[in-house]
């Protein structure tokens, strides 16, 4: 069922602090990125660096992807950015609902409207969804399953294919390998997460969407969060600002 590439996502945040490095690490990701056979690379960077990171790349394997984005088209909304800029900049894919950006204040509704907008706008969104910490009870589970029944408020099953789901446990970012979530925890998000579009989407099999793990993934972990973890690939926060690491992680998850 799903046949698609495996997605390896570099979510830089607000690193690194000059365009000199941010070439550096964007050269060293590009470079392994281009003998990847059955992996594509996204690559987000702050903003401010994707004129001159984009200008002149015509590699396939490859893309760029934004940290956020607004819902409006356009308008009266200082420090925003359109879903339409994004694309007209080269960017392909947008991460949307970011735990640090709900930390912020964005809830599932504007979650919601970036999502459609994103969408609108032919982008590929990439939801974020993570519970803080865990309880006993297994509350979590509907904690997710509602931050994916109100993001996806509205989204068809068709505009579906061409969203991405990250599980990133809150608890599990920023860490070091050995405190992210273990392969089993994300077997069985990713089985519940599945469900719960089957339940949304009322089809008989789970929606071919990528599922993808966000959390503390290094190059120890990124090959059996993926193979036995069943994702589709990872988001890498900190660990994509270290080509050498990255470079690494890339490698593993193609190799399986
Ligand atoms: P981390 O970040 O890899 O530094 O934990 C992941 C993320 O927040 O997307």
């Amino acid at each position: 069922m799903f046949k698609q590439k495996k997605l390896i996502v570099a979510n830089w945040k607000m690193n690194p602090q000059t365009l000199k490095e941010a070439r550096e690490i964007f050269d060293a990701a590009k470079k392994t990125a281009g003998t990847l056979k059955k992996s594509e690379v996204v690559v987000c960077p702050p903003f401010v660096y994707l004129p001159a990171l984009a200008q002149g790349y015509k590699g396939k394997r490859l893309l760029f992807g934004g940290q956020d984005c607004f819902w409006e088209e356009k308008g009266a909304y200082t420090g925003e950015i359109s879903p339409k800029m994004l694309k007209e900049s080269g960017i392909a894919y947008c991460i949307v609902g970011h735990s640090e950006r709900r930390a912020l204040g964005e809830n599932n509704e504007i979650v919601n409207k970036k999502i459609l907008a994103a969408l609108k706008t032919g982008l590929m969104p990439i939801l974020c969804v993570g519970e803080r910490e865990r309880d006993q009870q297994g509350n979590y589970f509907s904690f997710i399953a509602e931050e994916l029944r109100e993001g996806f408020c509205g989204v068809s099953r068709t505009q579906l294919l061409r969203a991405v789901i990250a599980y990133e446990p809150i608890w599990a970012i920023g860490k070091e390998g050995d405190q992210a979530a273990t392969p089993r925890d994300m077997h069985e998000m990713g089985i519940f997460i599945k469900k719960t579009l089957v339940d949304i989407y009322k089809t008989k099999q789970p929606p071919a969407v990528r599922i993808l793990y966000g959390g503390s993934v290094d190059a120890g972990n990124a090959a059996a969060l993926v193979s036995e973890g069943e994702t589709q690939g990872l988001l890498v926060g900190h660990k994509s600002l270290n080509a050498k690491e990255f470079s690494e992680i890339m490698k593993h998850v193609d190799a399986i």
